[in-house]
């Protein structure tokens, strides 16, 4: 077949005229203000991936028939660039977000792609717009890659046509003062994912259902809620997050940092994976094990009641570490404990430093972090 591969060389650049004025820091609320240029990206299932466009910001213009309206060919990513100290500007992992994006196209039919050419492309988006990349500690440009089925017509088919189209925004932290610990529910009489589902794709589609139940947490006085599933009520995920827990064994003293197995049921979080192999590097392993286990509410329930639950928090690229303080459970609430007048426990702190440390450049990590 002769079909074009996507060629970050090919790309066409529209600059903006005039280039617009960052908002200072304090201004800056997620997902709210985005940066002058949009990377778009077409597809033909004949022709392949066009020449890319880096163009000003703006709407999309798609008619009413197009199959991400009807049967939600929709499938995004989140990832963030940082500006260091001394003005260098890194994605954090992007390799990963490229591998799961792939993943996710291809369980909905849509194309893949060659993941270097859209990190350079990616590169080029961020290059043009660059004076808007935040500095501090907390702040940082939030980069949306998504993917559509541009198909015309009603018929349930593989898209013929497609667009990769990429969007940024300045971000600061997802809470103001810096940490701040959530109360869950925990919910089970909705589950977010299933074997043999698709959450552990990150497909728009598996966000909207989640609201409701959201929702519901809220009316009783909580900020999210955390994902049950199965007869043994295994935690899955808090939210839009993966979840860690801390415990201690109660023979050994031994502790462990527990979170749920990738079965397929839990959205592959680049976030979930930096913390387990910075925790397996870092922890002493005489003091702690580090597991991707089924943990349920009873065991956490148990583990709370005898003191030997020791910290929670919820793991994503927008929050990065989110500690919990209290998790509804039928009709009790269960509390984690904090450091006395802080919003976190002891290892969730460390975690997030460390993860920051790599971010903003003053510890480097492999190939974690990929200069624009
Ligand atoms: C994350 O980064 O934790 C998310 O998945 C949030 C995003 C859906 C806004």
């Amino acid at each position: 077949t002769n079909l074009k591969p996507l060629d970050s060389s090919k790309v066409k650049i529209f600059p903006k005229e005039v280039k617009s004025t960052p908002l200072p820091n304090e201004k800056l609320v997620f997902g709210q203000t985005f940066t002058d240029h949009m990377l778009c990206i077409e597809y033909d299932a004949a022709k392949g991936w066009a020449d890319p466009v880096i163009k000003p910001y703006g709407p999309l213009s798609l008619d009413p028939s197009t199959c991400v309206f009807h049967y939600a060919f929709e499938l995004f990513e989140g990832m963030k660039a940082y500006r260091s100290p001394d003005n260098k500007i890194t994605m954090f992992r992007p390799d990963k977000n490229m591998e799961r994006m792939n993943k996710s196209a291809d369980r909905i039919c849509l194309p893949t792609f060659d993941n270097e050419e859209l990190i350079k492309l990616i590169g080029k988006l961020i290059e043009q717009d660059k004076h808007l990349v935040p500095q501090g500690q907390g702040y940082s440009l939030y980069i949306r890659p998504t993917m559509i089925g541009t198909s015309e017509g009603l018929g349930v088919h593989t898209p013929d046509k497609a667009m990769i189209f990429v969007i940024c925004s300045p971000v600061g932290p997802y809470y103001k003062t810096g940490f701040k610990a959530v109360r869950l529910e925990a919910t089970d009489y909705a589950c977010r994912a299933w074997p043999g589902g698709v959450g552990d794709k990150k497909l728009g589609a598996n966000y909207a259902p989640c609201i409701k139940p959201q929702l519901e947490a809220a009316s009783r006085g909580y900020q999210q809620n955390l994902w049950l599933f199965g007869p043994n009520k295994n935690i899955t995920e808090v939210g839009t997050m993966n979840v860690f827990f801390a415990f201690k064994n109660e023979e050994t003293g031994k502790k462990e940092l527990v979170t749920a197995p990738l079965d397929g049921t839990i959205l592959e979080g680049v976030t979930r994976d930096s913390i387990l192999q910075l925790a397996r590097e870092k922890l002493d392993p005489k003091e702690w094990d580090v597991n991707e286990r089924y943990t349920s509410i009873y065991e956490v329930e148990e583990k709370a009641s005898k003191g030997l639950l020791l910290e929670a928090f919820g793991a994503g690229t927008a929050a990065v570490v989110s500690p919990i303080k209290e998790i509804g459970w039928k009709g009790n609430d269960i509390s984690v404990p904090l450091l006395p007048g802080e919003q976190s426990g002891p290892l969730s702190k460390s975690i997030a430093k460390w993860i920051a440390d790599i971010q903003y450049g003053k510890v480097q990590k492999d190939n974690w972090s990929k200069v624009v």
